[in-house]
């Protein structure tokens, strides 16, 4: 049996392990039992896609926790849904002590931890992550939230879990398109904070969940976000910070919202958005042009693009980066490789310069 590893995540008024291997229906078992024996009463939230699952790797796990299905996607971070959802826990009669399981990928995750941080003002949830996004990052670090018609993620909390148990067999469920897009934030961790990381991934890009490396590359990848959070918790800092993990998300968010959500999976339009982040470092004398072709390699290397299916319009993305959250008094941040494994943030850059990389990534005038 492959190992288990742990990564703990230390903040100002938490710490909490991440528990990562294959297999680990019985040690939450346990953490249950132990949970439901000092009188919480638990429930869960599942992603609709994860549902046909859970037998296969929770067993019996979830037979008597009241649980409540997520309809899979990006539209399920929504105010209705949250609504739901609290309505759910009300139902079940969860009180203070109750612990909210939150089942799924980074949709599920989100919007669990912020039902968490808001029913009777705040209970304790678990994450268990099913996909290689959310076992890396949206998992870690305690944001979480929904969408509004203004933007994503625009309302939120943070609120830490408990614990977070990725279990790899999770991600044989997934199909190859589902797991190849969680790739990215592991690429863009290598990018942005490790270069012994994205060197690793470039000489042997991950294939399959499979890999006899996955978990090790998960925990690595959990470390990194760890430390980052741990520095800059709630993303205050002035430069740098949390808000590193946004490399290649400006540009990235933009194609999803042009292209509409579902045409790109979060994963591809982070792909494009890394090469475009890549040339904008280049363009502003960060890196020299053989990063760029390393950076694209590495991101190519995973089976993730790095250019546009279909032409899209650059007025119109220019347009989505302007409303992204992180843009503040109109200056869009932007992240840069100030070289590959090291990032910083730059307030703004020249809107021609900016053009010409949606046009290099196959954006049209
Ligand atoms: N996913 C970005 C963050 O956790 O800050």
């Amino acid at each position: 049996m492959s190992s288990i590893h742990t990564v703990t995540v230390e903040t100002a008024l938490s710490t909490y392990p991440i528990r990562i291997g294959s297999g680990l229906r019985s040690e939450l078992e346990k953490q249950l039992e132990e949970l439901v024996a000092s009188g919480a009463k638990l429930a869960a939230l599942v992603d609709a896609g994860v549902q046909p699952s859970i037998k296969e790797v929770l067993g019996n796990l979830l037979d008597d926790i009241p649980t409540m299905t997520i309809p899979s996607g990006e539209k399920s971070k929504s105010l209705s849904q949250y609504e739901e959802v609290l309505d759910f826990l009300a139902a079940q009669r969860l009180d203070r002590g109750g612990i909210l399981l939150a089942i799924g990928g980074g949709v599920v995750g989100d919007l669990g931890g912020f039902a968490a941080a808001s029913y009777m003002r705040g209970i304790r949830f678990i994450q268990i992550p099913t996909t290689v996004l959310a076992m890396v990052d949206s998992s870690i670090g305690g944001k979480t939230g929904v969408n509004i018609d203004a933007g994503k993620n625009l309302v939120g909390a943070f609120h830490q879990p408990i614990a977070v148990y990725a279990d790899i067999e999770f991600l044989h469920t997934l199909s190859e398109r589902e797991f190849v897009s969680g790739l990215a934030e592991i690429i863009k961790h290598g990018m942005l904070a490790d270069r012994a990381l994205f060197d690793k991934l470039l000489d042997q890009p991950i294939t399959s969940s499979r890999d006899d490396c996955l978990a090790e590359i998960i925990k690595w990848n959990c470390e990194i976000k760890a430390a980052v959070v741990k520095a800059d918790e709630k993303e205050l800092a002035g430069s740098g910070g949390r808000a590193l993990l946004n490399l290649g998300h400006t540009f990235g968010h933009a194609i999803e919202n042009v292209a509409g959500y579902g045409d790109y999976l979060h994963g591809e339009a982070i792909g494009i958005g890394l090469a475009a982040a890549s040339r904008l470092s280049e363009k502003l004398g960060f890196i020299a042009k053989d990063d760029v072709d390393l950076s694209i390699q590495a991101v190519s290397g995973l089976g993730l693009p790095t250019h546009l299916k279909e032409p899209l319009s650059i007025d119109a993305l220019y347009t989505a980066m302007t409303r992204d959250k992180k843009v503040k008094s109109g200056v869009i941040r932007f992240v840069v490789m100030k070289e590959i494994g090291r990032a910083g943030t730059i307030e703004s850059a020249d809107a021609d310069l900016v053009r010409e990389i949606w046009r290099s990534v196959g954006a049209v005038d």
